[in-house]
């Protein structure tokens, strides 16, 4: 009990630590070459609400301050892309009651968030099985994309009914589709005409891979498009995640020597 309220404490460095470290790796990052597509695997948040006594819902709650927080970080660094993982193809099988809370914090984030979104010149890009979701969502999300089309800045991804197995199958049941129409031929399919089919078609694929909450797997996430991501893990749960902990993944990121399969010249 005693080291159980001792962890509590000890959680994490304060905000004035966070504060300081920020500070010097926003100083140091080389400003040419930051991720020009991040992707995020927004974990852990029913651990961090079950650690604390309180239900899941709790942490999904605190997890949408972090996706704030991290929003505005990249729209800051003027980074291109965020593609946030926040509902799997695989997550229904989760309790009808949770379910409904994440997809209501959807709904309540687009309608709360759109204005502030929409001035920082973000653009809303839902990706995954859109039509399989609640109708709410729909309209949340049909909402946010349509007020959000002609913005130039960062393009939010937002990975919903998102699994990279079914992204795969979509794809690969277009161009069968147009095989069979005769548009393409099968000695015409490569990497490049695959791609173009994704959810993320016309998008580089993502520079850098985070996933917080301490677990080592893709769970289903961008399967074609993390051929050669780097990847950024850390114990730390998605509701404890901030802009700090961004910085520290991209200033590793930078320090991170990227062969794609080739050879250096030193
Ligand atoms: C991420 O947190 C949110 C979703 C998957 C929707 P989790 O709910 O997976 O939290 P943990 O991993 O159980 O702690
Ligand atoms: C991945 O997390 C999906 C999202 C964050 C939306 P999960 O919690 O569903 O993944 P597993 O079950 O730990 O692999
Ligand atoms: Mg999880």
């Amino acid at each position: 009990m005693f080291g159980k309220i001792l962890g509590f404490w000890r959680r994490e460095e304060s905000g004035d630590q966070h504060g300081a470290e920020a500070k010097r790796l926003l100083k140091k990052l080389d400003r040419s070459r930051l991720p020009k597509h991040i992707a995020i695997i927004m974990d852990g948040n029913g651990r961090w609400a079950q650690r604390r006594g309180f239900p899941r819902a709790y942490g999904h709650r605190a997890g949408v301050e972090s996706l704030r927080d991290i929003v505005k970080a990249c729209s800051e660094l003027q980074i291109p892309i965020l593609t946030v993982y926040a509902f799997s193809t695989e997550n229904w099988k989760r309790p009808q009651e949770e379910v409904d809370i994440l997809m209501d914090l959807l709904v309540e984030y687009l309608n709360k968030e759109i204005d502030e979104l929409c001035r920082s010149g973000v653009r809303i890009n839902p990706i995954g099985r859109l039509g399989d979701l609640p109708r709410q969502a729909q309209d949340a999300l049909k909402m946010a994309t349509d007020c959000s089309r002609n913005n130039k800045g960062l393009i939010l991804n937002l990975a919903l009914n998102y699994g990279g197995r079914t992204e795969i199958v979509d794809a690969v049941r277009s161009i069968a589709a147009d095989v069979e129409k005769g548009l393409l031929r099968p000695g015409e399919i490569d990497d490049k005409v695959i791609s173009e089919r994704l959810y993320t078609a016309g998008q580089p694929d993502p520079d850098l891979l985070i996933r917080p909450a301490g677990d080592f797997r893709i769970s289903n996430f961008l399967l074609w498009q993390l051929a050669y991501t780097e990847f950024w893990l850390t114990p730390v749960m998605w509701p404890d995640f901030r802009r700090v902990h961004l910085l520290r993944a991209i200033d590793d990121f930078q320090r991170r020597e990227r062969r794609f399969g080739g050879l250096i010249k030193k």
